[in-house]
């Protein structure tokens, strides 16, 4: 598969300082989830479709990498303004969802959590034996989540001890399943979902907090018959699918590092284009706006099942400290290394609670941020579930990331910002995870380089 570009890491792994001014007018790579759901659900979906991701990360190659191990026939192929399409050709025909090729398949997720997640789902409905293995720190994370209900829908899931390597033997019909989430999940919750368009009769799944919604809206954008109504989201099976193309719109994740970049920074003016508006992923920009940022926001015509737009976000006054708690916390939960970021650039104490989930993310993101930002010089103190943290005296600090893509791109933004005087990260490679082209945008924004982007809000 080629690639189109690798990310350039800062020069030679030098320090990262402010910029005099932030400014300029970037789209980020396409939505890593709904890039995850698209691919997945178009291969296992009757008729060809184009999936069009903008400069996808190391986690959807992965899933790239994953339904090809099944005999998926993709063909990556056509590089066009660092999108590439994946032409998939579903399998559907006639029988509810796709049966892929393979009978023995030995997955490897590498990095990627939804990946593996997802794709324990998919494999509870194929005939196979599927093993599903991580890299290191994917084999520390938590699977019995996702095995447990699948074994209940009759699927033959094993782990080692609730950890990965996993083993699935699917079987068809699964039976359909009332569960409640232990954790507020949007892995597993897709992960039911597409197990449960192989069941017979409707399955419900009720999720503690918070989740984002892009599996409801994909597969019902593709003729499932799934409902969200509140916490509860309803799927009747069986049920096919009809393949349809898409471009996945940009990742308000990945423009979560700009917004809080340019709310802190004193001479800041960024655009970021063609993103998705979807609700479950927009929690940051109130935090935000709470702090007191001026960001707005301008939708346009998506055409796809995602809201789409422009975000752009101005110097704010100075930022004002936060407490977050309770169920916001579970819809922010990617954004809190940079929300982290925004605590201590703001004036009084913030504080971080009911956010446990982060000790099991990529890294012990807990741990982490509070590491880094003491080294950045700000006041932390370390909480069983979050932080709390004030402004310290910013200083030049080195910062080890622990391979997580979140970790460093948050105190490359604390640089940026002025949180730190100036920031080196020991692994500037790992960003590509989920965000290819970050340190091409840093330079951009940061007056090194000028692209000319048409449209957006503005322009
Ligand atoms: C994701 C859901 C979140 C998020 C992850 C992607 C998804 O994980 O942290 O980066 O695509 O469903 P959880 O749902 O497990 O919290």
């Amino acid at each position: 598969m080629r690639v189109p570009w690798r990310t350039r890491p800062p020069s030679a792994g030098g320090p990262i300082r402010a910029p005099a001014t932030l400014r300029g007018v970037i789209r980020v790579p396409s939505d890593k989830s709904i890039s995850h759901r698209a691919l997945i659900a178009n291969a296992l979906a009757e008729g060809e479709s184009t999936v069009s991701v903008r400069a996808p990360g190391g986690d959807v190659l992965t899933t790239v990498g994953a339904l090809v191990r099944f005999g998926v026939p993709i063909d990556a192929h056509g590089m066009v303004d660092n999108e590439i399409h994946f032409p998939v050709s579903g399998g559907g025909t006639g029988d509810a969802i796709a049966t892929f090729r393979r009978r023995e398949v030995e997955l490897s997720c590498r990095n990627s959590g939804t990946t593996m997640r997802l794709f324990t789902g998919v494999s509870a409905t194929q005939p196979a034996r599927v093993t599903l293995r991580g890299d290191p720190s994917l084999e520390l994370r938590p699977m019995e989540r996702v095995a447990s209900p699948l074994r209940r829908m009759g699927a033959a899931v094993t782990t080692e001890n609730g950890l990965p390597p996993l083993v699935v033997e699917g079987r068809r019909p699964l039976r359909a399943l009332h569960h409640d989430l232990p954790v507020a999940s949007a892995q597993v919750l897709g992960a039911i979902c597409f197990a449960a368009l192989a069941a017979d009769g409707e399955t419900t799944v009720t999720t503690p907090g918070p989740t984002r919604d892009h599996t409801e809206r994909l597969l019902g954008w593709m003729g499932a018959e799934i409902a969200r109504d509140g916490r509860v989201t309803t799927i009747r099976g069986p049920s096919g699918l009809r393949a349809r193309s898409l471009v996945v719109p940009g990742d308000p994740s990945s423009a979560a590092a700009w917004l809080v970049a340019a709310a802190l920074h004193p001479d800041a003016d960024v655009r970021v284009l063609g993103v998705s508006l979807n609700p479950t992923r927009l929690a940051l920009v109130d935090v935000l706006r709470e702090m007191g940022a001026t960001i707005e926001i301008e939708p346009r015509d998506g055409g796809g099942p995602e809201p789409v737009g422009d975000l752009r976000v101005r110097t704010a006054g100075q930022l004002q400290a936060i407490e977050l708690r309770g169920g916001r916390v579970a819809a922010l939960i990617d954004e809190l290394p940079l929300v982290a970021i925004a605590m201590a650039g703001a004036d009084g104490v913030s504080e971080l609670r009911d956010a446990a989930e982060l000790r099991v993310k990529e890294s012990d993101r807990i741990a982490s941020v509070v590491c880094n930002l003491s080294a950045v010089g700000a006041e932390v103190h370390e909480l069983p579930d979050g932080w709390r943290v004030r402004r310290g005296r910013p200083r030049d600090a080195n910062v080890t990331t622990d391979g997580d893509h979140r970790i460093a791109m948050a105190f490359a933004i604390a640089a940026l910002a002025g949180v730190a005087t100036s920031v080196v990260i020991d692994d500037p490679g790992c960003v590509e995870i989920s965000y290819r082209t970050f340190w091409r945008d840093l330079e951009t924004l940061s007056g090194r380089e000028h692209p000319s982007l048409p449209g957006g809000l503005g322009s």
